[in-house]
């Protein structure tokens, strides 16, 4: 009886269509998040005489997610954010501080990407940074 639960001559001819109809949605569920997961990361040099060479320098890329924005925070340290301002697609600017919208002067915390001057009022994205031999790479969903 353990051997007849899932072939068609066993179970009624609407159970199995509904149970092969559930492991075509799991399939087709599993193949879409597994496209999702993909990361595209960038990877930005660190050249000795590059944007990024000290301490309070930005560095504007290009990803799949649009204009990012890449700071260098500290000796060994970096952040990186959308470079577009949240009120009406400004690019930001770095000032070693904080970054700031020239179109409307909004203000964004460096640290975290949140507004500290409007009229912006949502934060920023953020993305990982991971410092390398070299470079900075940018994890980008
Ligand atoms: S576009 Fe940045 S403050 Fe308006």
């Amino acid at each position: 009886m353990d051997e007849c639960v899932s072939r068609p001559a066993c179970i009624g001819r609407r159970e199995f269509l509904v149970k092969a109809g559930l492991v075509a949605g799991a399939t087709v569920l599993t193949i879409s998040r597994a496209g999702a997961a993909v990361i595209e990361d960038v990877t930005v040099p660190v050249t000795p005489d590059g944007p990024l060479a000290k301490v309070g320098g930005s560095q504007v890329v290009d990803s799949s997610a649009g204009k990012i924005i890449v700071l260098r925070t500290g000796e060994k340290t970096f952040a990186a954010f959308s470079a577009l301002c949240t009120h009406k697609k400004g690019l930001l600017k770095y000032d070693g501080k904080q970054l700031v919208c020239p179109k409307h002067g909004s203000a964004f915390d460096a640290s975290n990407g949140k507004v500290t001057a409007g009229p912006a009022e949502e934060a920023l994205r953020s993305y990982a940074t991971t410092l390398g031999e070299g470079s900075v790479r940018v994890a980008v969903p």
